[in-house]
């Protein structure tokens, strides 16, 4: 019987790790502790809420007396720490809020896990979830490997660059058993539609112009959610403690060939003729410090743990789609209220 403790269980990648522990665990007791920010929705979870192993606590890893009595209380023998300010956009406009969760709350949870573990670490881990943007930008070749240096540009990146650090000195100082990952752009259902993907796939249902960033050529590398899932459960139980590993797809695309790509698939499926969408781009000023390219080398993690994705694009990518228009009520319901507030302030209109 083990305690798991997983942060940022109610967002987007968070939900799809929930639900892989809970059904192929059923003799972990897994926490999901989440602050239900707007990115974070218990419906993404409602076909395991029920399950005997499954526990929901609410609540903010800034409040470091909260998360000190809850480790006292649980006695987790793992953390998989995903909880994040994640989108890129909103920490331009508000980076306190970035530093708060991702710096701060990262250190009170290492804080919490060294009082409880009190230097006996047989069988425990810290598990920190990053992201490939803590390398800043490639050039038009080549790839971000492990030993990349760091070079953050945007709040969110340099927030999750300190965060990382702080990981690994608390693996260097106090030996906690650490082990960090380093995840490109993650696409399928359950995003919230301020991250390309979702947002232009409501878009296009609505007839909305699409603001494409700068010229449209930056280069995301992605991968479905599920196979990052996959990698994060791999991670967590047969990774090196101290190491960290990329993963990534292997699946790089300009963003207007994914944009188009989208189109096609969206036009298809609405049943409109072939082309209709294309005259929803509309290029917008290029969002500040717009990384030119992101590409992960996941030999490592291939080589050492044996992970591969198992889905390919075309078949994501085809499914996600289908996944935002089969559930239109998720769409509505986290697009109301205060998103619109936001996507006013962001779009104007
Ligand atoms: P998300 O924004 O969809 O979800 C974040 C979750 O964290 C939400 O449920 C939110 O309520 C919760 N949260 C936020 N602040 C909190 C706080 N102070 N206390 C407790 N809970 C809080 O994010 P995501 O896209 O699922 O990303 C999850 C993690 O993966 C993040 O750490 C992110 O940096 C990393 N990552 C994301 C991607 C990607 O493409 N989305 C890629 C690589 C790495
Ligand atoms: O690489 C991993 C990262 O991927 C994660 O760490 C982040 O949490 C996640 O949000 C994502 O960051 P990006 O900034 O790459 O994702 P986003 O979906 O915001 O943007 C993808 C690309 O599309 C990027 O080049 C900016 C562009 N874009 C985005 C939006 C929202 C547009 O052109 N127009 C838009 O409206």
């Amino acid at each position: 019987m083990k305690k798991i403790l997983i942060t940022g269980g109610a967002g987007f990648i968070g939900s799809h790790v929930v639900r892989l522990f809970v059904n192929k665990y059923p003799d972990y007791q897994v926490y999901n502790l989440d602050k239900l920010t707007y990115a974070g929705n218990l419906e993404n979870l409602s076909d395991v809420d029920k399950m005997p192993n499954y526990h929901f606590v609410k609540g903010d890893i800034v409040d470091a007396s909260f998360i000190n009595q809850l480790f006292e209380k649980e006695q987790f023998d793992g953390v998989v720490h995903l909880a994040a300010e994640s989108h890129v956009d909103r920490s331009i406009t508000n980076p306190m809020e970035f530093i708060f969760t991702n710096v701060v709350g990262t250190v009170n949870l290492l804080n919490a896990a060294k009082a409880i573990w009190k230097d006996n670490y047989e069988g425990k881990r810290f598990y920190h979830i990053s992201t490939d943007e803590v390398y800043g930008a490639l050039g038009e070749t080549g790839s971000f490997k492990e030993t990349t240096p760091y070079s953050p540009h945007s709040p969110y990146s340099a927030a999750k660059a300190s965060s990382d650090h702080f990981v690994r000195a608390y693996h260097d100082t106090y030996g906690l058993p650490t082990v960090i990952s380093n995840c490109s752009n993650n696409y399928g259902p359950n995003q919230f539609p301020e991250k390309l993907i979702p947002l232009f796939i409501n878009n296009i249902k609505h007839n909305k112009s699409l603001p494409v960033y700068g010229k449209g050529i930056n280069v995301r590398d992605w991968l479905y959610v599920v196979d990052h899932a996959r990698a994060i459960d791999l991670i967590f139980h047969q990774g090196r403690t101290g190491e960290t590993y990329n993963i990534g797809g292997n699946n790089e695309w300009r963003n207007i060939d994914l944009i188009k790509k989208l189109i096609e698939i969206m036009d298809r499926k609405l049943g409109r003729p072939a082309g209709t969408s294309l005259a929803l781009i509309t290029y917008v000023t290029d969002r500040a410090g717009h990384d030119l390219r992101y590409a992960i080398d996941a030999s490592k993690l291939r080589s050492e743990l044996g992970w591969e994705p198992s889905i390919k694009f075309d078949e994501g990518f085809e499914a996600t789609v289908e996944w935002y228009l089969a559930n239109e009520a998720w769409l509505n319901n986290v697009t109301s209220g205060s998103y619109q507030d936001y996507y006013k302030k962001m779009y104007g209109e």
